[in-house]
């Protein structure tokens, strides 16, 4: 059975969909970028991945940008789409084109910390533990059915950083994984 085409939407680093790409596995058929001078976009141009970079001031409304990226998606057939820290909240255009085959990554224990710095928040929350959530995606911040968590725990000694290092590599690990079981994907490589 062929492999579902997929399209992962991020707005500034990247090392999620560098870790999602590096599984030999999956492969990402475009790139979706908010933001033209975005890091993702480089490690896409390395690795040959198209991508559909959009400035959504260039655009009356989130309808309409919305629309362009919903072309690029039909051209490319794509049929799950995966936020690896995606900016924005996914309209209603793109939710019902996509309606249970759109899910975020989100560095919390959630319903925990929703939206932005969740990470910090849950460091200086002194928290025991935080965590990474993999859940859906409605028409709330960090609110659709959550598919998978992992929790981390916080150190006495931890500082920010250390925390944010330990997080990411639990992305690292769940993301790919999740991504396989969810578009039915046999692992070729453990
Ligand atoms: C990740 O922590 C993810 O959970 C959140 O945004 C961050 C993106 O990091 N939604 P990166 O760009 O993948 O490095």
């Amino acid at each position: 059975m062929a492999k579902p085409n997929i399209s992962i939407f991020a707005s500034g680093r990247g090392s999620n969909f560098k870790a999602i790409i590096a599984d030999q596995s999956l492969t990402c058929q475009l790139l979706v970028s908010d933001n033209p001078t975005a890091p993702v976009i480089e490690i896409a141009k390395k690795h040959h991945i198209p991508t559909f970079t959009f400035e959504p001031k260039q655009y009356a409304d989130k309808a309409s940008y919305e629309q362009a990226i919903l072309a690029a998606l039909k051209k490319y057939e794509i049929e799950w789409i995966f936020l690896a820290g995606y900016m924005r909240m996914i309209g209603p255009n793109l939710l019902n084109e996509y309606t249970g085959k759109i899910v975020n990554i989100h560095p919390s224990l959630l319903p925990a910390f929703p939206g932005k710095d969740a990470i910090t928040r849950a460091y200086k929350a002194r928290s025991e533990q935080t965590g990474v959530t993999i859940h859906y995606v409605d028409e709330g911040m960090d609110t659709g059915p959550i598919i998978c968590q992992q929790p981390v725990p916080i150190h006495e000694q931890d500082t920010l950083e250390t925390l944010q290092t330990r997080i990411q590599k639990t992305e690292h690990q769940l993301y790919p994984k999740v991504i396989k079981e969810l578009i039915n994907v046999k692992t070729l490589v453990e």
